[in-house]
């Protein structure tokens, strides 16, 4: 890339050595010479300003569905790809996840999936608990562990296949199939990785529709139990779109949540002072996951569809063209958060932009701010002396585009 070209989309993933070594050398450029910038290759512009990124996301008339888009807004258009060979998933049940639904449908469909999904929250912190021990419980006597692979891939396929109902019996496959999932989202699959997604979908949405009918026939205590029941009493939702959508909690909060507990982990581990006064004072727990949560966002962006002319820092946007809101360069604006690149626990009035915003707002927040409380306190509790076991090797980032990661995290404990 030259020196005086700004980086496009395909310039701020992994793949890019400069971003996987420190993503806001090219956001914070970006942000100072153009913060809304027209991106060739994706098709769509790149909001990289805090305001810009909240006005946008808060916007109700937003669209979201692929199909709004405009020919040239490729990214946002990926989703309408051809499936891959082999996948059984009944059409109507593969897009149909509400993060790509427009309104009046996204409400009428998030509206009961929020309400029990909140209920259901509220009360599930021994679950988290329990699954959090069980993990720590297996390295516990290991003296050295991969935080990655033995700790927070699992804690959130877990609780989520607990929450929706998962028979123990099948939990084994449900994990196998949960990894499957996530290569979904991994643009450059090779075929092998193409047939164990496909494998995994056609799995995962057999199971769910099995689920639904048992919970139909005999209701337990469980998120499924409760969708079903919620459908009876006459919420409009069809089998496609619960089906989709309770496979969508598993899909879009495994790998967002397993790389928050690793983010955490890995920033508290490298800046003791920090580390000193969460120990010192656990009540920063909450205060501490939001911090990890801005400095090292899991979700590099999200994106919206203009639905009428409008101007964006005097920046014309026409009708279906696209945006990308870099959530990751919002939540390092300095005008908002004063000396940004600082990891501190004790940050207040931070209100990053993480989880998204507006009407689409991450469903799945107050879980995976559970989830990852609970699994960075214990962390903490069970290994007082936990360190990186490899501390003068650069950071394993993975290379999942948009999503910020490790890949693997080996603590000395
Ligand atoms: C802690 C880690 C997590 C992060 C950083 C995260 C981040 C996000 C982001 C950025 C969005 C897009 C919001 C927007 O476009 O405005 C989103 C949406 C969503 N997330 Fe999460 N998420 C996390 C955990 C979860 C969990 C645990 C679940 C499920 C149990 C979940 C389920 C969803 C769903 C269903 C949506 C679509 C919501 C809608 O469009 O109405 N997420 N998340």
């Amino acid at each position: 890339m030259a020196e005086d070209k700004l980086p496009g989309v395909m310039e701020l993933t992994p793949f890019n050595p400069v971003f996987n070594d420190d993503p806001h050398v090219l956001l914070d450029r970006l942000r100072n010479a153009c913060p809304v910038h027209r991106d060739t290759n994706s098709g769509s512009f790149i909001l990289t300003g805090y305001d810009d990124v909240r006005a946008v996301l808060s916007d109700t008339t937003m669209w979201r569905h692929p199909e709004r888009a405009e020919e040239a807004a490729v990214l946002s258009r990926a989703g309408l790809q051809p499936a891959p060979p082999g996948l059984t998933v009944p059409e109507d049940e593969r897009g149909a996840g509400i993060l790509f639904m427009d309104e009046p449908d996204h409400m009428r469909v998030r509206a009961p999936l929020a309400k029990a999904l909140y209920k259901r929250v509220a009360k599930s912190r021994p679950l988290v608990q329990q699954v959090v021990d069980e993990w720590l419980d297996r390295v516990a006597d290991s003296g050295s562990f991969d935080v990655m692979t033995d700790f927070a891939t699992r804690v959130p396929v877990d609780v989520i296949a607990r929450t929706l109902g998962v028979d123990p019996a099948r939990l084994a496959e449900f994990r196998e199939w949960s990894e499957g999932a996530i290569l979904g989202l991994y643009p450059f699959r090779n075929e092998a990785e193409t047939q164990g997604y496909v494998h995994a979908r056609n799995c995962l949405s057999d199971y769910t529709r099995e689920l639904m009918a048992a919970r139909r026939a005999a209701p337990r205590d469980d998120l499924t139990s409760d969708m079903v029941a919620l459908q009876a009493e006459g919420a409009e939702l069809s089998d496609s779109e619960l089906s989709t959508n309770l496979q969508g909690l598993l899909i879009a909060g495994s790998l967002t949540t397993t790389d928050l507990i690793g983010n955490a982990i890995w920033l508290l581990l490298t800046h003791p002072q920090e580390l000193a006064k969460l120990k010192a004072d656990p009540s920063l727990i909450g205060s501490a996951v939001e911090e990890a949560l801005r400095i090292e966002s899991p979700v590099d962006l999200t994106s919206r569809i203009a639905p009428r002319e409008m101007e964006v820092r005097g920046c014309p946007v026409h009708p279906t063209q696209s945006m990308l809101l870099h959530l990751r360069a919002a939540n390092h604006d300095p005008k908002v958060f004063p000396d940004p690149r600082r990891f501190d626990v004790t940050r207040k009035d931070a209100p990053h932009v993480a989880f998204g915003g507006g009407l689409h707002l991450c469903v799945g927040a107050p879980l995976g701010r559970l989830m990852g409380q609970v699994a960075i306190l214990t962390f903490l509790d069970r290994f007082p002396n936990a360190r990186l076991a490899n501390p003068d090797e650069k950071p394993q980032w993975a290379t999942m585009p948009l999503f910020r990661g490790f890949k693997t995290l080996r603590v000395a404990i």
